[in-house]
C-alpha cells in the first residue's frame, strides 16, 4: 500500500511539477477577458489585477504568503519591490530560488520555508501581504489572516485573493459526491474554500478594514458550488 498524505507540505512537494506543467509558471487561476487568451497570459492578468488592487509602490517590501515557485514574486519584483516568498513545500522553495537565480532576481526577492500560519517575521515588518490562492490549503483560516494583519505595517495592504464558495453544500450533497469530491482531494490536497463574506469579517476581526473586493470571474462562469478567484483587499 502507498503511503499518500494530502498535508499542503508533502502534497505540493508532489504535485508542484504536474501543477507547472497544466498551468505554467504561475499556480492559479486566470482571469478571462475575452475568453480566447492562452492560460499563461491570463495567470498573469489575475496577479496583475492583484497588483494594481493592492497599490505596490517602488521599493515596497511585500511578504507573497504560499508563494508557489516564485513566479508572482519576481513579476512583483520587477517593479521594484522586494519580496519575501514563504511556502510550506521544499520542492516549491527550491524552485522559487532556481528561479530568481536564472531571472538575476535574487537580490530583490527570497525564498523560504515558513508557514503562513505562523510566520515567524516581526511586528510590522511588511508593507504589503499578497495571498494568492494559498488560503484555500490553510486549515486555520483566522491564524492565517492574523498573521497576515500582524506583520502590517500601519497604512499597510493586504491582498488575498483565492477560489471562493458560493453556496453551503448540504451534507447529503457532499456524501452523494464522496467519489468525485475524492479525486478532487487528489490534485488540490486537504484544501476548504469559504466564502468571501467569511474573510472579510476575519480581516475585520483582526482589525482591519476591508476596503473594496475584485471578482475577475462573471457569475455566470461560475461552478455551481465554487467562484473561481474572487479577491478581498484590507487595510490597516
Ligand atoms: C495553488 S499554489 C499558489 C502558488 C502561488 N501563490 C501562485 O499564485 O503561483 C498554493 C501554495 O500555497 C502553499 N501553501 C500551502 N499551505 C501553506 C501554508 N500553511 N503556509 C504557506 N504556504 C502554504 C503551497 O505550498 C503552494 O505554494
Amino acid at each position: 500500500m502507498t503511503d499518500i498524505t494530502f498535508d499542503p507540505a508533502s502534497h505540493y512537494d508532489r504535485v508542484t511539477a504536474a501543477w507547472l506543467w497544466l498551468l505554467g509558471d504561475e499556480l492559479h487561476y486566470g482571469a478571462f477577458e475575452r475568453g480566447d487568451e492562452e492560460l499563461q497570459a491570463a495567470t498573469r492578468h489575475l496577479t496583475d489585477l492583484l497588483f494594481a488592487a493592492v497599490q505596490v509602490e517602488s521599493d515596497s517590501r511585500i511578504l507573497d504568503v504560499g508563494c508557489g515557485t516564485g513566479a508572482p514574486a519576481c513579476h512583483l519584483a520587477t517593479f521594484g519591490a522586494h519580496v519575501v516568498g514563504i511556502t510550506t513545500s521544499a520542492a516549491g522553495v527550491e524552485a522559487a530560488r532556481a528561479r530568481a537565480a536564472a531571472a538575476g532576481m535574487d537580490s530583490r526577492v527570497s525564498f523560504e520555508l515558513r508557514d503562513g500560519m505562523d510566520n515567524g517575521f516581526p511586528d510590522g515588518s511588511f508593507d504589503r501581504v499578497w495571498v494568492m490562492e494559498s488560503s484555500h490549503l490553510m486549515p486555520d483560516r483566522a491564524r492565517l489572516v492574523a498573521e497576515c494583519a500582524r506583520v502590517l505595517r500601519p497604512g499597510g495592504r493586504v491582498g488575498l485573493c483565492d477560489i471562493t464558495l458560493h453556496r453551503v453544500l448540504a451534507f447529503e450533497e457532499i456524501r452523494r459526491l464522496r467519489q468525485p469530491l475524492g479525486l478532487l482531494r487528489d490534485v488540490f490536497g486537504d484544501a476548504r474554500m469559504e466564502p468571501l463574506s467569511v474573510y472579510r469579517s476575519l480581516f475585520e476581526q483582526a482589525g482591519l478594514s476591508t476596503s473594496s473586493a475584485i471578482s475577475p470571474t462573471s457569475p455566470g462562469r461560475r461552478s455551481p458550488a465554487g467562484v473561481p478567484t474572487r479577491s478581498a483587499i484590507a487595510t490597516r
